[in-house]
């Protein structure tokens, strides 16, 4: 592997480290897997960009850390001798993921697409009914309301995938959590029958 994507696994590693759950850097590392996936198959794409913003997409999300200008990202690029035009268009690519600060406008980049997809696909299948009720869980959610999440937005993901092999992979992990519901109202109702 590149010396400077070992590099960012590391960084990332110290920097979510504080972070009680955890879900911040094994997200982040799963994120770059399922961008390097569909990287292959999009041949817009920058392979080092993609893995890159991958790594660092949720570096600066607000959320967690009260950076602005993405400082956390081009820390790392700047301390690893990325050019400044490279760390812009990686900074750029991060900025163009989060769906809510964007409007719902696509990603202006074939990285911003690619990386997008590749954070929405750990929203669904079973990584994204653990990561439901984990967050549910720890802002005090009963299980109860976290299964709301999964219709206002886990189920709408699927139609809002950018790449062919997103949506692909979107697909079976949707059809798996259309089951995890089928079986979760199930077993609600069976209860409620006694
Ligand atoms: P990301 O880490 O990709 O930026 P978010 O911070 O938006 O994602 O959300 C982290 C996880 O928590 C996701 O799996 C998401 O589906 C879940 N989540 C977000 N909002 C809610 C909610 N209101 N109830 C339950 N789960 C949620
Ligand atoms: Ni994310």
């Amino acid at each position: 592997m590149e010396q400077i994507i070992q590099d960012a696994v590391e960084y990332i590693r110290t920097l979510f480290e504080g972070n009680a759950d955890g879900h911040g850097f094994d997200h982040s590392c799963r994120v770059w897997r399922n961008a390097m996936m569909i990287a292959e198959t999009e041949p817009d794409c920058d392979p080092e960009i993609t893995a890159l913003a991958a790594l660092l997409h949720d570096a600066d999300d607000y959320k967690l850390f009260a950076t602005e200008n993405n400082a956390n990202a081009r820390k790392f690029l700047k301390e690893h001798g990325v050019p400044e035009e490279t760390a812009d268009r990686i900074c750029e690519a991060v900025n163009s993921v989060s769906f809510s600060k964007n409007k719902g406008k696509r990603p202006g980049t074939a990285e911003g697409r690619v990386v997008q997809d590749a954070d929405r696909l750990d929203a669904l299948g079973a990584v994204g009914i653990a990561r439901t009720f984990a967050f549910g869980g720890s802002h005090g959610r009963k299980p109860e309301s976290s299964i709301e999440h999964f219709y206002e937005k886990l189920l709408l993901l699927k139609d809002m995938m950018n790449t062919g092999k997103g949506r692909e992979l979107a697909e079976a992990r949707h059809a798996y959590m259309e089951d995890f519901l089928r079986e979760w109202e199930a077993e609600i109702s069976a209860a409620e029958d006694r």
